[in-house]
């Protein structure tokens, strides 16, 4: 199950991207905004916790520019939401850093690219390994 919300900037990338999902028989939960102007931080605690909840195994966010989403929901523990613009980005946010949500700007790439990028986040893997040793030191970092 995927957890996917928006702010009021990035409404139709989120059509689009439900849209996508929809026709790969992905099942998503949408927690909004489906039209009223609203606060990006309200919208990433609300995806955020469906994934610590165990509901959602991995979320989507998106803004103006993604970079607010990520802020606000790296702030909850256990979190690890990245702003992604790019394949090479998204495939290694998986493998390495084992990301749970991916954030994206639609002010600041097209459709087609972020249905692609949503594609690679959906389907890569973690490597674990030494990235696990990794990943458990950014956990660490919560208690600082
Ligand atoms: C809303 O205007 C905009 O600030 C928001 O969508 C996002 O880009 C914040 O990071």
């Amino acid at each position: 199950m995927i957890a996917i919300g928006c702010d009021h900037a990035a409404i139709s990338l989120k059509q689009a991207i439900m849209a996508h999902l929809d026709e790969q028989g992905i099942a998503y939960i949408n927690l909004g905004t489906d039209g009223d102007p609203c606060d990006y931080p309200d919208m990433a605690k609300a995806v955020a916790e469906k994934i610590i909840s165990g509901e959602c195994e991995r979320g989507i966010l998106l803004c103006g520019t993604g970079i607010g989403m990520s802020m606000a929901a790296n702030k909850i523990p256990g979190i690890r939401a990245a702003v992604c613009s790019d394949c090479f980005s998204t495939r290694y946010t998986r493998l390495h850093n084992d990301a749970n949500i991916l954030c994206m700007g639609e002010r600041v790439i097209g459709q087609g690219l972020a249905l692609e990028l949503v594609d690679i986040f959906l389907t890569t893997g973690f490597e674990g390994g030494r990235h696990q040793r990794r990943v458990d030191k950014i956990t660490a970092l919560e208690q600082h």
